[in-house]
């Protein structure tokens, strides 16, 4: 079955709208009801095809013929003025994330030395110092705020340190990379659109005016070393460098700041799990796992069909993905799938084969600072708990209304 069996996909009372705040507010009930009703469902509004089983979307995410630069090569409805707008402004350079073979495995090779597991580890005790700093004021306060005074600063100093970039405009890099990641919702307006193109030519100078520094007078840090990469003749121009920058800031920012802050308000729902892990140093590596699993900060990511890809619709028939179809991969409703994950709403910090999630995603586009992140998480939370018998929520959190990059932007703890 082709596009007929698509439209008919989107019948039945199923819906996947993200313009709904209560989806974004919980997705997991509305990734259950499509993943046991419509597992593979065309949604209305710019015609994704929503996949949520977690052998679909690993499927997906590993297959030769998907495309990862949606602006390109997405089947877009010339109606839609958000869909037209985002065509139009493909133009310009691509970074690592958007980009397909061979461009991204040239410039993957060139970038990944620098974020293996060994390469990060040995930023562990900078990274212990910087949490201890900020669990010191906590301790002197009787409290935090912990996304504001932890969740937020530590992975934008580290990730600034290993650049080598100055955290002088701190304040306007935040908001600068909370405005770029604003395009990448599916709500976005064309006002974010903009803002998000205007973010882009106040940053860019910035940048540019370090990078010509460091290439003048390289320094011991990532960014000198990116400068200079090259690898058997392959090289990086500078247009890909920029990108590059803009991406490890915009993910040093937006992403591991939530995996702390969802992570924690997980630890204070689940007082016994927070209580075992207090207890065993040994649970730090596969407590972040199931965080991770749990409720992970990315919820989806997309990839484009080139090639007809077929889905079993989970009512003895088959769904094609024509070329051009853009499907997005449900990544949080994956991880909650009950063929794999036993009881798949339930945190348990001993889970066997949490690592098995989706959270930073598979296949070629893995996320490369999967390790750091983890580190940084590990560090984090496992230092404030255990340097706090005490940990009490204040109030209720906050959650920023966001869906791709889903996080807490608020939660103030009492801490003894
Ligand atoms: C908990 C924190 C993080 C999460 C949940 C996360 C999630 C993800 C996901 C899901 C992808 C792949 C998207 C796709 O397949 O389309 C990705 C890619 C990427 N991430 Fe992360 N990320 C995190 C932290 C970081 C950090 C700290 C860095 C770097 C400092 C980083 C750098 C990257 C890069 C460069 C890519 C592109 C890789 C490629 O396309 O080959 N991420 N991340």
């Amino acid at each position: 079955m082709g596009a007929g069996s698509i439209a008919a996909a989107s019948e039945g009372r199923v819906r996947w709208d993200p313009n709904d705040p209560a989806f974004r507010a919980d997705p997991y009930p509305t990734y259950d009801r499509l993943r046991s009703k419509r597992p593979v469902f065309l949604s209305d509004r710019r015609s994704e095809l929503v996949i949520t089983r977690y052998d679909d979307v690993v499927r997906v995410l590993r297959h030769p013929d998907v495309s990862r630069d949606v602006e390109a090569n997405a089947r877009f409805d010339p109606g839609d003025p958000i869909a037209a707008a985002r065509h139009e402004r493909r133009v310009g350079a691509k970074n690592i994330l958007t980009l397909d073979p061979p461009d991204h495995t040239r410039l993957r090779r060139l970038v990944s030395k620098a974020f293996t597991p060994r390469s990060v580890e040995r930023l562990r005790p900078a990274m212990i110092a910087r949490v201890d700093a900020a669990l010191d004021r906590a301790a002197a306060a009787g409290g935090m705020e912990l996304i504001d005074d932890l969740a937020f600063p530590f992975p934008f100093d580290v990730i600034s340190e290993l650049l080598g970039m100055p955290t002088d405009r701190a304040d306007e890099m935040r908001e600068w990379s909370q405005q770029l990641t604003a395009t990448l919702e599916p709500q976005a307006t064309l006002a974010d659109l903009d803002l998000g193109a205007q973010v882009l030519t106040d940053m860019i100078p910035y940048l540019i005016g370090i990078v010509d520094e460091r290439r003048a007078a390289p320094r011991d840090d990532l960014l000198s070393a990116l400068i200079a990469v090259e690898d058997d003749g392959d090289t990086m121009d500078a247009a890909e460098l920029l990108s590059f920058v803009i991406l490890l800031y915009v993910a040093g920012h937006e992403t591991t700041v939530n995996l702390i802050g969802n992570g924690m308000l997980a630890l204070l729902r689940h007082p016994d799990q927070l209580a075992a892990w207090r207890a065993d140093p040994e649970l730090d590596a596969a407590a972040i796992e199931e965080l991770m699993r749990y409720d992970g900060p990315v919820q989806h990511t997309v990839r484009v069909a080139m090639q007809p890809i077929e889905f079993d619709d989970g009512h003895g028939g088959q769904v094609v993905a024509e070329p051009g179809q853009m499907i997005l991969c449900a990544l949080g409703a994956a991880n909650h799938d009950p063929a794999v994950f036993d009881q798949p709403d339930t945190l348990r910090l001993d889970r066997l084969n949490a690592s098995r999630h989706v959270g930073f995603s598979s296949g070629i586009h893995y996320c490369l600072g999967a390790s750091l992140a983890k580190l940084e998480a590990s560090i984090a939370l496992s230092r404030l708990i255990r340097r706090f018998p005490r940990v009490a929520m204040v109030g209720e959190p906050h959650w920023r209304d966001r869906i791709t990059i889903r996080g807490v932007d608020r939660l103030e703890l009492q801490l003894a």
